[in-house]
């Protein structure tokens, strides 16, 4: 049966909400999202009311996580055609706050992390963007009040920096994570895929194809540091604009001791045009 799900949108209609289920003894999950739903978000959405027994989704554009000169303004917004999308999956509700009702005119707090959010990788390029995340899914998981919340592992030092996160502040939560959903040709779904040209397009897979090709050859013997400087040449070639292409401890995003063996995480962020991509995948030396 489709059934379009209950938008809430003050704090007081969802704490009602939640400690009606929360009393009955039911479990919540909680997915959070900045909208622009595709099959990514979807999936987390399935993983989450497999789990339990109540799914809120929250629909919010986090002005905290965008520097000035990003693309706060012109994110896609389509609340319409997101609830359409939802209309199919087990949804109970829809938070979807204003900015005035998370950011307050006198809002004056923030989460300042350290650990894996100052591992110089998104961190080095978007300075401020994982205090805005974090302060963020801070709030979100405060009102929410879910057992459980489910993040996406395409965007993996985002994960890790949300569970740290829930685990010092005490927030009484499980953080789960989601597997990356990808088109055919392995481009990793994103809400920005929408901004690249046709041409760029159809070079946006060559990232995932080259993780792939890393994770191969490193998987054979090779030795790490030499396939990834082969592989930056490679992405260079392509017509990528690296920011970072790094093998990583997958718990701490620490740099690999030398001699490493056992399971890593690879991660990428790279620029094709006006458009910025990351991805990642899991690394066996
Ligand atoms: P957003 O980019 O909308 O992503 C919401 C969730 O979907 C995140 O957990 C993200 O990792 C996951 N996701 C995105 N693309 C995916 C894919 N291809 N496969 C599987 N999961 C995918 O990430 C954010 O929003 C925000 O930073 C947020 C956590 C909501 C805080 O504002």
């Amino acid at each position: 049966m489709v059934v379009k799900p209950n938008i809430v949108r003050t704090e007081r209609a969802l704490r009602s909400k939640v400690s009606s289920w929360r009393d009955a003894g039911e479990s919540v999950a909680l997915v959070p999202t900045m909208g622009a739903l595709h099959e990514g978000h979807l999936h987390l959405i399935d993983l989450a009311s497999k789990k339990a027994d109540r799914t809120i989704v929250s629909v919010f554009v986090n002005p905290g996580q965008f520097a000035p000169k990003e693309d706060f303004s012109k994110y896609p917004r389509d609340e319409k055609s997101d609830m359409a999308k939802l209309a199919n999956y087990d949804v109970d509700l829809v938070f979807a706050p204003s900015v005035e009702m998370i950011y307050p005119h006198d809002f004056a707090t923030k989460v300042i992390l350290l650990g894996p959010a100052s591992a110089d990788l998104e961190d080095q390029f978007r300075p401020h963007f994982f205090d805005g995340v974090a302060t963020v899914v801070a709030k979100l998981l405060i009102l929410c009040q879910p057992h459980m919340a489910i993040f996406g592992e395409k965007d993996y030092q985002q994960f890790l920096v949300i569970r740290q996160m829930a685990r010092d502040l005490n927030i009484p939560v499980k953080i789960i994570s989601g597997s990356t959903i990808r088109e055919p040709d392995g481009l990793a779904l994103s809400s920005r895929n929408a901004y690249l040209s046709p041409d760029e397009r159809l070079i946006a897979p060559m990232l995932h194809a080259i993780l792939k090709d890393v994770a191969h050859k490193v998987a054979r013997g090779g030795e790490v540091n030499r396939v990834l400087g082969t592989a930056k040449t490679k992405l260079g070639r392509s017509g990528f604009r690296l920011d970072y292409l790094e093998a990583r401890d997958r718990k701490t995003l620490q740099p690999l001791a030398r001699g490493f063996t056992g399971n890593a995480r690879l991660l990428a962020a790279a620029w094709l045009g006006k458009t910025r991509l990351i991805d990642n995948i899991a690394l066996k030396i």
